[in-house]
């Protein structure tokens, strides 16, 4: 393998689908190893990954004939990456087949950001076992479901992210309702169909990352250590993770098995985020899957490991190894969310925040406008223990603003 030099003849190029703060992340890191870096997204001007990137390309990333346009005239990409889930995904089969390098592959991505297909795969092909659940595609069959699963029951949409679309069902009176929901929030608003899963009682919460490299011919899997994270309660985003996990070692090597089998049959090269759900009970369960760096509980690794997720992800991605990734300290990640609608967001707190002796860090990702929760940014922190640093983090991100 060779890196030439960036934007001559020669030079290794990776193009990433979704510029988000991923995006930038991994950027930076190709940057930082001679790579050429082309970052491309729905808007212009200010998806992070765009401000780091050497050329940026603004597509409607849902288009086939887009997506593939854009490869062929850039001709070739060493390898194309999917940052984000909404992107069109028979484009990166086509391409794939052409010949061009998807990380980690176009089937990965296709199953992850689907959970009836991540599903079948996990625990009817692999036997991983998962909280018990039903396929719907009416409200007849959800009522269905909620009688064989009992109440509270929760439905997710077939497609979707960071809990969008996930309703609580209760009672058979709010199954046409929450039907409903769930499908309003469906990605793409083409699919029909949901997840009726039982609702667990959650102790723990785990992300193995796990990874694929190429070693001469051979492909390696290998995980970090796995990391713990939080959410509160009744929302199904994470605020808050710490590395490593507080867990015993019987749970920490469970879910490294179920995180191996998985990605082994997910195949590719690059790194992938598996959630894991420890329940009140005692069960050890697959929850999801995503094909790239994880969001929120991944990002911990930028100060908690010898080498980062992103770091991971763009070597396997040029065929390169990382043959052993060490926790160099305990850390800990807590998210700073918006919590209303703006163009032009300000950051407040900062001298506050950073006079916290130990390791605080803060990257803000600059994103051009919020949302409610949207994530704009992230504070870590380093400390003897993971308590010590949560405690920091969580510190620091409450004296920051987002107005
Ligand atoms: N069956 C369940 N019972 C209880 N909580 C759940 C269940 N499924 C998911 N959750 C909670 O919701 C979070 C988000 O669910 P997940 O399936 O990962 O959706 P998303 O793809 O939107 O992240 C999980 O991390 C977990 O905290
Ligand atoms: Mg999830």
């Amino acid at each position: 393998m060779e890196i030439g030099s960036p934007l001559l003849v020669g030079s290794k190029k990776i193009m990433l689908l979704g510029s988000g703060e991923l995006g930038k992340e991994m950027a930076i890191e190709a940057q930082r190893m001679g790579v050429e870096v082309i970052a491309v997204d729905r808007y212009d001007m200010a998806p992070p990954a765009m401000h780091v990137a050497h050329r940026r390309y603004v597509i409607n990333m849902l288009d086939k004939n887009a997506i593939k346009a854009l490869v062929h005239r850039e001709g070739p990409p060493d390898a194309i990456i999917a940052e984000i889930e909404a992107i069109n995904t028979d484009a990166l089969v086509e391409l794939e087949e052409e010949g061009f390098k998807v990380v980690p592959n176009a089937r990965a991505v296709k199953i992850c950001m689907n959970r009836i297909e991540l599903r079948r795969l996990a625990a009817e092909k692999l036997q991983l076992p998962t909280t018990r659940y039903f396929f719907a595609e009416s409200v007849e069959d959800v009522k269905r479901a909620c009688k064989d699963l009992g109440f509270p029951c929760l439905l997710k949409p077939e497609m979707s992210s960071s809990g969008h679309g996930h309703v609580l069902i209760s009672k058979y009176d709010d199954v046409e309702r929450g039907f409903k929901e769930a499908l309003a929030h469906a990605r793409g608003g083409s699919s029909s169909k949901v997840v009726v899963e039982e609702y667990v009682k959650i102790d723990r919460e785990l992300t193995v990352l796990t990874y694929r490299y190429l070693l001469g011919n051979n492909v390696v899997t290998n995980t970090v250590l796995p990391i713990e994270h939080q959410r509160p309660e009744g929302v199904y985003y994470y605020v808050e993770s710490w590395h490593p996990a507080t867990v015993s070692e019987e749970i920490m090597k469970r879910a490294r098995d179920y995180a191996i089998r998985l990605v082994n049959e997910l195949g590719g090269l690059g790194i992938y985020g598996v959630e894991i759900l420890i329940t009140r009970d005692g069960r050890v369960l697959f929850s999801e899957a995503a094909p790239r760096p994880p969001h929120d509980t991944g990002l911990v690794t930028l100060v908690s490991t010898d080498i980062n997720e992103f770091q991971i992800h763009v070597r396997s991605a040029l065929g390169l190894p990382t043959p052993e990734v060490k926790l160099v300290t305990p850390a800990a990640a807590h998210v700073i969310l918006a919590d209303t609608e703006t163009w032009a967001p300000r950051i407040t707190g900062l001298e506050e925040a950073l006079r916290i002796p130990g390791g605080v860090q803060v990257r803000l990702f600059g994103k051009p406008f919020t949302y409610r929760h949207r994530r704009m940014g992230i504070v870590l922190a380093t400390g003897s223990t993971v308590q010590e640093a949560r405690e920091k983090a969580r510190l620091a991100a409450s004296l920051i603003k987002v107005r």
